[in-house]
């Protein structure tokens, strides 16, 4: 096998790894008194960490210069989506048993339920078009401002951790204040891209680097 998909399968595993661990501790009967909360806080919070992770991809490419964390930004992603899906999965199966009227209504009602099945809901079209084919359907352009649904996601995600914790809103804030440092990094690095290419190339330039680099 070659380094590099030693690499991929080694990261693969390990972010499978949250999941494997689940299985064992409910295969032991390790989990604590009520096992769907378990797994639903377990599922969840790997969802929230895993949009996160994969957001850091970008600023730690362009920090570091190691351009070949990029390859790994697909799966980290998918993932999300992977703990996402399961988590969304114990809530209508384990916890409301598919029951419409209460989903429903949990949905309308509760505004920690809404804020994450928008978070959720948010993730779909990225996972469906995070393909290569979809990125050559969409053209990168379009395909970079549809990705940008991922800050909106993450955003519901942290508001729904901070809406549904009744006492300690210790870790919710501090999963608020990773994506914050995230966005403001963005932003800033939007901005000071925009300002050297002014100086670089002269206004008028300006505005064909921005439809390209955008
Ligand atoms: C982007 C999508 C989502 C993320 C990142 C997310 C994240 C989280 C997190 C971090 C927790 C708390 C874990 C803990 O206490 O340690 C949680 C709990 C929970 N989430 Fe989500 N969630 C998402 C979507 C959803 C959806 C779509 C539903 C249901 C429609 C849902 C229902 C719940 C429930 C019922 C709890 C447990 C509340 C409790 O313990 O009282 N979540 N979620």
């Amino acid at each position: 096998m070659k380094p590099r998909a030693f690499v991929k399968v080694g990261v693969f595993l390990a972010c499978l790894m949250p999941f494997i661990l689940l299985l064992v501790a409910l295969a032991m009967g390790t989990l604590s008194a009520n096992p769907i909360q378990d797994i639903t806080q377990e599922t969840g919070v790997w969802t929230l960490r895993f949009l996160l992770i994969a957001l850091c991809v970008t600023p730690l490419r362009k920090l570091s210069g190691w351009n070949e964390i990029i390859k790994f930004r697909r799966m980290l992603g998918l993932f999300a989506f992977f703990y996402g899906f399961l988590h969304l999965m114990t809530y209508l199966w384990l916890d409301q048993f598919f029951s419409v009227p209460e989903i429903m209504h949990d949905v309308v009602k509760r505004p920690f339920i809404t804020a994450g099945t928008a978070g959720f809901l948010l993730m779909v079209p990225l996972a469906v078009t995070s393909t290569r084919k979809w990125i050559s359907r969409l053209g990168g352009k379009r395909w970079q401002l549809l990705h940008r649904l991922v800050y909106f996601s993450a955003g519901a995600a942290v508001a729904h951790y901070l809406w549904l914790v009744k006492a300690d809103i210790q870790r919710p804030v501090a999963y608020a204040v990773v994506l914050s440092t995230l966005i403001a990094y963005r932003l800033f690095d939007a901005l000071h891209s925009r300002r050297v290419a002014e100086q670089r190339l002269g206004r008028g330039a300006v505005l064909s680097y921005s439809r390209l680099h955008d």
